[in-house]
Protein backbone atom coordinates (compact mmCIF):
# COMPACT_ATOMS: atom_id res chain seq x y z
CA UNK A 1 0.00 0.00 0.00
CA UNK A 2 1.14 3.34 -1.11
CA UNK A 3 1.48 5.09 2.22
CA UNK A 4 3.05 8.68 1.18
CA UNK A 5 0.53 10.97 -0.26
CA UNK A 6 1.79 11.73 -4.03
CA UNK A 7 0.56 13.94 -6.21
CA UNK A 8 0.92 15.18 -9.75
CA UNK A 9 0.56 18.84 -11.45
CA UNK A 10 1.13 18.98 -15.43
CA UNK A 11 1.64 22.60 -16.53
CA UNK A 12 3.23 25.45 -14.08
CA UNK A 13 2.22 28.23 -15.45
CA UNK A 14 -0.34 30.72 -12.76
CA UNK A 15 -2.77 28.34 -12.42
CA UNK A 16 -0.23 24.99 -11.70
CA UNK A 17 2.26 27.06 -9.66
CA UNK A 18 -0.44 28.65 -7.41
CA UNK A 19 -1.86 24.99 -6.78
CA UNK A 20 1.45 23.47 -6.24
CA UNK A 21 2.61 26.61 -3.87
CA UNK A 22 -0.80 25.62 -1.82
CA UNK A 23 -0.27 21.99 -1.54
CA UNK A 24 3.20 22.48 -0.33
CA UNK A 25 2.94 25.72 2.17
CA UNK A 26 -0.30 23.33 3.54
CA UNK A 27 2.13 20.19 3.86
CA UNK A 28 -0.68 17.79 2.75
CA UNK A 29 1.57 15.90 0.33
CA UNK A 30 4.90 13.97 0.74
CA UNK A 31 5.48 13.71 -2.44
CA UNK A 32 5.01 16.17 -5.67
CA UNK A 33 5.78 15.49 -9.60
CA UNK A 34 5.47 18.68 -11.23
CA UNK A 35 5.49 18.62 -15.02
CA UNK A 36 5.89 21.52 -17.36
CA UNK A 37 7.30 22.17 -21.50
CA UNK A 38 9.26 24.84 -19.92
CA UNK A 39 12.11 22.65 -18.63
CA UNK A 40 13.52 26.07 -17.12
CA UNK A 41 10.84 27.59 -15.44
CA UNK A 42 9.44 24.43 -13.46
CA UNK A 43 12.76 23.37 -12.21
CA UNK A 44 13.49 27.54 -11.09
CA UNK A 45 10.09 26.59 -9.52
CA UNK A 46 10.94 23.85 -8.09
CA UNK A 47 14.22 25.37 -6.92
CA UNK A 48 12.22 28.16 -5.43
CA UNK A 49 9.87 25.82 -3.72
CA UNK A 50 12.85 24.03 -2.04
CA UNK A 51 14.18 27.25 -0.93
CA UNK A 52 11.00 27.46 1.04
CA UNK A 53 11.56 23.78 3.05
CA UNK A 54 14.20 24.76 5.78
CA UNK A 55 10.90 27.57 6.57
CA UNK A 56 8.04 25.27 6.44
CA UNK A 57 6.74 22.71 8.85
CA UNK A 58 6.13 20.01 6.69
CA UNK A 59 8.53 18.29 3.79
CA UNK A 60 7.82 17.59 0.28
CA UNK A 61 9.62 15.85 -2.35
CA UNK A 62 9.38 17.26 -5.29
CA UNK A 63 10.16 15.30 -8.54
CA UNK A 64 10.32 17.62 -12.14
CA UNK A 65 9.37 16.10 -15.52
CA UNK A 66 8.89 12.85 -15.29
CA UNK A 67 6.09 11.45 -16.16
CA UNK A 68 6.83 7.34 -15.10
CA UNK A 69 6.82 9.18 -11.71
CA UNK A 70 3.30 9.63 -11.70
CA UNK A 71 2.50 5.77 -12.08
CA UNK A 72 1.92 5.55 -8.00
CA UNK A 73 0.29 9.15 -7.56
CA UNK A 74 -2.64 9.29 -5.74
CA UNK A 75 -4.12 12.50 -8.41
CA UNK A 76 -3.09 14.25 -10.68
CA UNK A 77 -3.90 17.68 -11.67
CA UNK A 78 -4.03 19.05 -15.18
CA UNK A 79 -3.51 22.54 -15.30
CA UNK A 80 -2.00 22.86 -18.37
CA UNK A 81 -3.16 26.06 -20.94
CA UNK A 82 -2.33 28.58 -23.16
CA UNK A 83 -1.81 32.44 -21.74
CA UNK A 84 -1.49 33.84 -25.15
CA UNK A 85 -5.15 31.95 -26.47
CA UNK A 86 -6.46 33.31 -22.87
CA UNK A 87 -5.52 36.88 -23.92
CA UNK A 88 -7.58 36.99 -26.78
CA UNK A 89 -10.30 34.67 -25.08
CA UNK A 90 -13.20 37.71 -25.00
CA UNK A 91 -14.44 36.03 -22.34
CA UNK A 92 -14.96 32.32 -23.74
CA UNK A 93 -12.80 29.56 -22.80
CA UNK A 94 -13.56 27.84 -25.81
CA UNK A 95 -10.78 30.23 -27.40
CA UNK A 96 -8.53 27.64 -25.77
CA UNK A 97 -10.04 24.80 -27.43
CA UNK A 98 -7.88 24.80 -30.53
CA UNK A 99 -4.92 24.23 -28.46
CA UNK A 100 -6.06 22.36 -25.57
CA UNK A 101 -7.73 19.66 -27.48
CA UNK A 102 -4.30 18.81 -29.22
CA UNK A 103 -2.02 18.68 -26.00
CA UNK A 104 -4.44 17.43 -23.75
CA UNK A 105 -4.27 13.99 -25.78
CA UNK A 106 -0.89 14.32 -26.25
CA UNK A 107 -0.58 14.46 -22.71
CA UNK A 108 -3.09 12.15 -21.60
CA UNK A 109 -1.45 9.56 -23.61
CA UNK A 110 1.64 9.92 -21.33
CA UNK A 111 -0.12 9.70 -18.32
CA UNK A 112 -1.64 6.28 -19.50
CA UNK A 113 1.80 5.05 -20.37
CA UNK A 114 3.20 6.03 -17.53
CA UNK A 115 0.41 3.25 -15.72
CA UNK A 116 -0.90 5.65 -13.53
CA UNK A 117 -4.07 4.86 -11.80
CA UNK A 118 -5.50 7.30 -9.32
CA UNK A 119 -7.56 9.96 -9.89
CA UNK A 120 -7.44 12.98 -12.29
CA UNK A 121 -8.25 16.44 -11.69
CA UNK A 122 -9.07 18.34 -14.45
CA UNK A 123 -9.17 22.76 -14.44
CA UNK A 124 -7.68 22.97 -18.31
CA UNK A 125 -10.51 24.46 -20.05
CA UNK A 126 -13.19 24.46 -21.41
CA UNK A 127 -13.01 22.16 -19.07
CA UNK A 128 -16.08 19.97 -19.47
CA UNK A 129 -14.71 19.00 -22.71
CA UNK A 130 -11.24 18.49 -21.86
CA UNK A 131 -12.69 16.03 -18.80
CA UNK A 132 -14.49 14.63 -21.44
CA UNK A 133 -11.13 14.10 -23.54
CA UNK A 134 -9.13 13.19 -20.84
CA UNK A 135 -11.73 10.48 -19.34
CA UNK A 136 -11.61 9.45 -23.20
CA UNK A 137 -7.56 9.06 -23.37
CA UNK A 138 -6.86 7.86 -20.26
CA UNK A 139 -9.17 4.81 -20.04
CA UNK A 140 -9.58 5.50 -16.34
CA UNK A 141 -13.08 4.62 -14.81
CA UNK A 142 -15.42 7.92 -15.60
CA UNK A 143 -16.08 8.39 -11.90
CA UNK A 144 -12.00 9.13 -11.51
CA UNK A 145 -11.26 11.94 -13.94
CA UNK A 146 -13.45 14.75 -12.49
CA UNK A 147 -12.50 18.62 -13.71
CA UNK A 148 -13.62 21.47 -10.87
CA UNK A 149 -15.91 22.71 -12.77
CA UNK A 150 -18.71 25.18 -11.50
CA UNK A 151 -17.19 24.29 -7.73
CA UNK A 152 -15.06 27.88 -8.31
CA UNK A 153 -18.60 29.16 -9.82
CA UNK A 154 -20.50 28.30 -7.03
CA UNK A 155 -17.80 29.63 -4.83
CA UNK A 156 -17.95 32.91 -6.66
CA UNK A 157 -22.01 33.23 -6.03
CA UNK A 158 -21.20 32.11 -2.22
CA UNK A 159 -18.73 35.26 -2.34
CA UNK A 160 -21.57 37.44 -4.36
CA UNK A 161 -24.48 36.48 -1.98
CA UNK A 162 -22.25 36.86 1.25
CA UNK A 163 -20.63 39.77 0.61
CA UNK A 164 -24.82 41.59 0.26
CA UNK A 165 -25.08 40.27 3.39
CA UNK A 166 -22.15 40.90 5.10
CA UNK A 167 -21.08 37.22 5.87
CA UNK A 168 -18.31 35.00 5.47
CA UNK A 169 -19.20 33.13 2.00
CA UNK A 170 -18.65 29.73 4.02
CA UNK A 171 -22.47 30.66 5.50
CA UNK A 172 -23.98 30.23 2.30
CA UNK A 173 -24.84 26.91 0.71
CA UNK A 174 -25.91 25.62 -2.93
CA UNK A 175 -24.83 25.51 -6.15
CA UNK A 176 -23.64 27.14 -9.30
CA UNK A 177 -24.69 24.18 -12.20
CA UNK A 178 -23.68 23.10 -15.68
CA UNK A 179 -21.05 24.53 -17.64
CA UNK A 180 -17.86 25.95 -16.13
CA UNK A 181 -18.77 28.54 -18.66
CA UNK A 182 -21.51 30.87 -20.16
CA UNK A 183 -24.13 28.55 -20.23
CA UNK A 184 -23.74 27.58 -16.46
CA UNK A 185 -26.58 29.39 -13.82
CA UNK A 186 -27.40 29.25 -10.41
CA UNK A 187 -29.62 26.95 -8.99
CA UNK A 188 -30.99 29.36 -6.31
CA UNK A 189 -33.89 26.45 -5.35
CA UNK A 190 -30.21 24.70 -3.88
CA UNK A 191 -29.11 28.45 -2.07
CA UNK A 192 -29.68 28.91 0.93
CA UNK A 193 -28.39 31.20 3.87
CA UNK A 194 -28.97 32.41 7.24
CA UNK A 195 -30.83 29.21 7.75
CA UNK A 196 -33.72 29.85 4.90
CA UNK A 197 -33.77 29.29 1.54
CA UNK A 198 -32.34 32.29 -0.04
CA UNK A 199 -35.37 33.13 -2.14
CA UNK A 200 -36.63 34.61 1.46
CA UNK A 201 -34.11 36.26 2.56
CA UNK A 202 -33.86 37.98 -0.88
CA UNK A 203 -37.24 39.13 -0.47
CA UNK A 204 -37.07 40.38 2.81
CA UNK A 205 -33.68 42.21 2.15
CA UNK A 206 -33.75 43.28 -1.24
CA UNK A 207 -31.19 41.29 -2.86
CA UNK A 208 -31.50 41.22 -6.76
CA UNK A 209 -31.06 37.55 -7.70
CA UNK A 210 -30.41 38.17 -11.35
CA UNK A 211 -27.72 40.66 -10.74
CA UNK A 212 -25.98 37.92 -8.12
CA UNK A 213 -26.25 35.49 -10.84
CA UNK A 214 -24.69 37.39 -13.43
CA UNK A 215 -22.07 38.80 -10.80
CA UNK A 216 -21.47 34.66 -10.39
CA UNK A 217 -20.89 33.83 -14.22
CA UNK A 218 -18.85 36.46 -14.99
CA UNK A 219 -16.75 36.66 -11.73
CA UNK A 220 -13.92 34.73 -14.17
CA UNK A 221 -13.88 37.21 -16.85
CA UNK A 222 -14.38 40.45 -14.32
CA UNK A 223 -10.70 38.83 -12.24
CA UNK A 224 -9.41 38.21 -15.67
CA UNK A 225 -9.67 41.30 -16.84
CA UNK A 226 -7.91 43.05 -14.23
CA UNK A 227 -4.66 40.69 -14.49
CA UNK A 228 -5.21 38.69 -17.67
CA UNK A 229 -5.32 35.06 -16.19
CA UNK A 230 -6.82 33.56 -13.07
CA UNK A 231 -4.94 31.43 -10.76
CA UNK A 232 -5.76 31.38 -7.11
CA UNK A 233 -9.58 30.81 -7.32
CA UNK A 234 -9.28 27.88 -9.31
CA UNK A 235 -6.13 26.49 -8.27
CA UNK A 236 -8.00 26.19 -4.61
CA UNK A 237 -11.30 24.48 -6.30
CA UNK A 238 -8.69 21.74 -7.03
CA UNK A 239 -6.85 21.37 -4.00
CA UNK A 240 -9.86 20.96 -1.94
CA UNK A 241 -10.45 18.36 -4.48
CA UNK A 242 -7.85 16.37 -4.47
CA UNK A 243 -7.68 16.87 -0.46
CA UNK A 244 -11.37 15.47 -0.75
CA UNK A 245 -10.21 12.41 -2.61
CA UNK A 246 -6.69 11.84 -0.78
CA UNK A 247 -8.63 11.79 2.37
CA UNK A 248 -11.45 10.37 1.71
CA UNK A 249 -13.29 13.01 3.28
CA UNK A 250 -16.70 12.32 1.38
CA UNK A 251 -17.50 15.77 0.74
CA UNK A 252 -20.52 17.12 -1.53
CA UNK A 253 -19.22 19.50 -3.94
CA UNK A 254 -20.71 20.67 -7.21
CA UNK A 255 -17.93 19.30 -9.77
CA UNK A 256 -17.51 18.53 -13.33
CA UNK A 257 -18.58 14.92 -13.49
CA UNK A 258 -20.36 12.20 -16.01
CA UNK A 259 -23.97 12.43 -15.79
CA UNK A 260 -25.53 9.17 -17.94
CA UNK A 261 -28.94 10.93 -18.03
CA UNK A 262 -27.14 13.75 -19.86
CA UNK A 263 -24.56 12.00 -21.35
CA UNK A 264 -21.76 14.52 -20.93
CA UNK A 265 -19.36 15.71 -18.14
CA UNK A 266 -21.04 18.65 -16.49
CA UNK A 267 -21.05 20.38 -12.85
CA UNK A 268 -23.68 18.59 -10.59
CA UNK A 269 -23.24 18.12 -6.78
CA UNK A 270 -21.67 14.66 -6.58
CA UNK A 271 -20.13 13.26 -2.82
CA UNK A 272 -16.30 12.89 -3.82
CA UNK A 273 -14.13 10.70 -1.59
CA UNK A 274 -11.08 8.02 -2.34
CA UNK A 275 -13.04 6.18 -5.11
CA UNK A 276 -13.57 9.86 -6.69
CA UNK A 277 -17.01 10.53 -7.64
CA UNK A 278 -18.69 8.02 -4.76
CA UNK A 279 -22.22 9.29 -5.15
CA UNK A 280 -24.17 11.73 -7.56
CA UNK A 281 -26.34 13.57 -5.77
CA UNK A 282 -30.45 14.24 -7.26
CA UNK A 283 -31.54 17.59 -6.66
CA UNK A 284 -35.30 18.60 -6.62
CA UNK A 285 -34.85 21.53 -9.73
CA UNK A 286 -37.15 23.75 -10.27
CA UNK A 287 -38.64 23.29 -14.47
CA UNK A 288 -36.84 26.51 -15.39
CA UNK A 289 -33.66 25.16 -14.08
CA UNK A 290 -33.86 21.82 -15.34
CA UNK A 291 -34.58 23.52 -18.25
CA UNK A 292 -31.42 25.54 -18.30
CA UNK A 293 -29.57 22.20 -17.29
CA UNK A 294 -30.39 20.46 -20.49
CA UNK A 295 -29.70 23.68 -22.82
CA UNK A 296 -26.37 23.79 -20.76
CA UNK A 297 -25.63 20.12 -21.08
CA UNK A 298 -26.56 20.02 -25.05
CA UNK A 299 -24.35 22.73 -25.61
CA UNK A 300 -21.22 21.23 -23.71
CA UNK A 301 -22.38 18.00 -25.81
CA UNK A 302 -22.33 19.85 -29.25
CA UNK A 303 -18.56 21.45 -28.48
CA UNK A 304 -17.45 18.30 -27.27
CA UNK A 305 -18.16 16.02 -30.54
CA UNK A 306 -17.15 19.46 -32.46
CA UNK A 307 -13.30 19.12 -30.87
CA UNK A 308 -13.67 15.69 -32.81
CA UNK A 309 -13.71 17.35 -35.62
C1 LIG B 1 -11.89 30.82 -14.07
C2 LIG B 1 -11.12 30.01 -15.03
C3 LIG B 1 -10.35 28.97 -14.36
O1 LIG B 1 -13.11 30.86 -14.14
O2 LIG B 1 -11.93 29.42 -15.99
O3 LIG B 1 -11.25 31.44 -13.18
Amino acid sequence: MNMTRKVGIIGMGNVGAAAAHYIVASGFADELVLIDKNEAKVKADALDFEDAMANLLHHTEITVNDYAALADADVVISALGNIKLQDNAGDDRFAELPFTRVEVRAVAEKIKASGFHGKLVVITNPVDVITSIYQEVTGLPKNHVIGTGTLLDSARMKRAVASRLGLDPRSVTGYNLGEHGNSQFTAWSTVRVLGKPVTEIAAARGLDLAELDHEAKVGGHTVFRGKKYTNYGVSTSAVKLAVAIMSNSLTEMPVSNFREEYGIYLSYPAVVGNDGVVEQLQLDLTPEELEKLQASADFIKQKYAESKE
